[in-house]
């Protein structure tokens, strides 16, 4: 830590005078391709840069306190960029859940937040917001150091959203309501909107907090208790924001973090009697385990965000320029790590050939280097097995006969970073075509026509979300309605607006995140019948 240096000396001594203007809210696109002198420039893996970020929370927090694991036990989180330790974390277990399932279910039954005024929990998710705004170059300094995204991106781009969906959902807090129902006889019948209980939460390593945002804001807005498990890889940014809480006034034990693995500390969450809904996002084969787990315990309900294999759809019309930004950006964007990456190139023949070769100029052009240094767009992987898991996948690709283009090695020699990597001549049947390969590796097919493509772009067990590049109305207004996919960008990509639902169609998921969507996750409905005459009953 002797050469750590401030985030902020580093930014005055950027390498690039333009930095990369990725902003998701805005679903701008990130800066043009660089030439390839900068693409070594950049590369300045040796000397990581150590931001000033003081780790003070590790434990687990369970009722408002942070405490050690029933079992004393702990677990290593990693810097991605280089494989060592950054710090020792607690390893919640079955009993740890326990623990802050009963603190959950306590604060629910017998607490004040169900019970508060909808105007008073909404002005404590608002405080919270301000908090977060108040500590966010430290908190995006957190998460770019254990998760390996750009800071640009974590500073710019998803502490803003963050705090964006905290106020959001708190403007939701006091018009949630129900209904006065016209029901046939003499009843006056009305809905009441009430918080559905203990909610358990699981979420992935590749936006954390973000992840946090969609699960928790909705199920606080609504008057529930929680309990959520990160992701073992990047457990430290929710305990940070988890203070920020209580420090904004978040009565104890509606919010209780769990760190620790899948196995372990999420299938005892899944599988609880006392949890009464479940939220997952991760993997298609996990989010089948949630759903088992809560069949074989409680059938609590289930909402599932899982994989992905979406098109991205070039079509005749296209400006070739600006659609090979826009695929490069949709693909590559967090290291090709989102569940929604546009990870099948769809070029329509006529453009095919300009576009490939832009498509991987675009790609070795591709600034990929420590995330702490400004101008750098693609930093490492997440950890060794996905790493390896992305290298495999390339080498079938090679086996399989597509064109390898450009990359397709590991990049630097420690750490888990990969080389930008594009294939053509990439048939439908192939693996790298079929799987989420949940990394730098953009995959080109060629197509003819519209009804071709249609075909081939839903030929897939996933059906998470889909982008359209063309100018042409008609061709929009015909691939958004015959896409099987929960989100369609056209002429966009990852615009993630608080408001905008997300999620999947097939094995793409159960339910939708975000906007008014997400309320119903976590409310349950209740009529009420009274005769309007009660003499006449009694
Ligand atoms: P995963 O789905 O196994 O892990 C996601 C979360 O689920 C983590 O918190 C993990 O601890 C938890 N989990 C794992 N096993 C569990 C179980 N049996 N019961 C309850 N919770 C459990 O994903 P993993 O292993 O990190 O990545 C594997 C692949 O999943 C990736 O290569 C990628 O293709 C996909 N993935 C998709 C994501 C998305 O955004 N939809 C996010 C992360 C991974
Ligand atoms: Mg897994």
């Amino acid at each position: 830590m002797a050469a750590a240096r401030r985030i902020s000396s580093l930014i005055s001594r950027s390498l690039f005078a333009s930095p990369a203007s990725f902003s998701p809210s805005l679903g701008k696109v990130g800066r043009r391709g660089g030439s390839a002198s900068r693409f070594s420039t950049a590369v300045a893996l040796d000397e990581p840069i150590v931001p000033s970020v003081l780790i003070n929370h590790t434990k687990l927090l369970i009722n408002g306190k942070f405490v050690d694991a029933a079992s004393g036990k702990t677990f290593p989180t990693y810097d991605p960029r280089t494989g060592e330790v950054i710090a020792q974390v607690a390893e919640g277990e079955l009993e740890d859940v326990n623990r802050a399932v009963s603190a959950a279910r306590k604060a629910f039954d017998d607490g004040p937040w169900p019970r508060m005024s909808a105007y008073e929990r909404s002005k404590i998710l608002l405080k919270f917001a301000d908090l977060v705004e108040q500590h966010m170059d430290e908190i995006a300094a957190l998460e770019s150091w254990n998760c390996g995204k750009t800071y640009d991106q974590s500073s710019k781009g998803e502490l803003p959203l963050f705090v964006r969906f905290f106020r959001y959902y708190a403007g939701w807090a006091d018009k949630i309501h129900g209904l006065t129902v016209p029901a046939d006889g003499p009843y006056h019948v009305q809905t009441l909107h009430e918080p559905i209980g203990v909610a358990g939460q699981i979420i992935p390593w590749n936006f954390p907090l973000i992840m946090f945002a969609w699960k928790v804001g909705p199920a606080l807005a609504c008057g529930n208790t929680i309990v959520l498990k990160t992701a073992e890889q990047t457990p430290l940014t929710a305990l940070y924001v988890a203070k920020l809480f209580h420090e904004a006034g978040l009565p104890d034990g509606v919010l209780n973090i769990i760190s620790g693995f899948g196995p372990t500390a999420g299938a005892a969450l899944a599988s609880h009697m006392d949890v009464d809904k479940i939220a997952f996002t991760g993997s298609t084969d996990t989010g089948k385990t949630v759903l088992e787990l809560s069949a074989k315990s409680n059938l609590k309900p289930v909402t599932l965000e899982l994989g992905g294999k979406s098109p991205f759809i070039v079509c005749e019309d296209a400006d070739v320029d600006k659609a090979v930004e826009l695929a490069h950006f949709a693909l590559f964007f967090n290291q090709g790590q989102c569940c929604c990456a546009g990870s099948r190139t769809f070029v329509h023949e006529r453009v095919y050939d300009e576009f490939l070769e832009k498509a991987k100029k675009r790609a070795i052009n591709r600034v990929v280097g420590d995330p702490f240094k400004l101008g750098v767009e693609q930093g490492p992987q997440i950890d060794s097995k996905q790493f390896e898991k992305i290298l495999k996948y390339i080498k079938s690709g090679i086996d399989s006969n597509a064109t390898l283009e450009c990359g397709g090695e590991r990049f630097g020699s420690k750490g888990y970073f990969i080389q930008p990597t594009v294939f053509s001549n990439v048939k439908d049947d192939m693996l790298i075509a079929k799987d989420e390969i949940f990394g730098p590796v953009q995959t080109i097919l060629k197509y003819k026509d519209l009804d071709d493509v249609i075909k081939r772009a839903n030929n897939t067990r996933y059906g998470l979300a889909a982008g359209v590049f063309t100018n042409n109305l008609n061709t929009a207004n015909t691939l958004t309605r015959a896409l099987k996919a929960g989100t369609v960008w056209v002429n966009c990509f990852d615009v993630f607006d608080a408001a905008i639902p997300f999620g999947g169609y097939k094995m793409s998921g159960i339910g939708r995140e975000k906007g008014i969507y997400s309320l119903q996750n976590y409310l349950q409905v209740k009529a009420v019948i009274t005769p309007l005459n009660n003499a006449a009953w009694l």
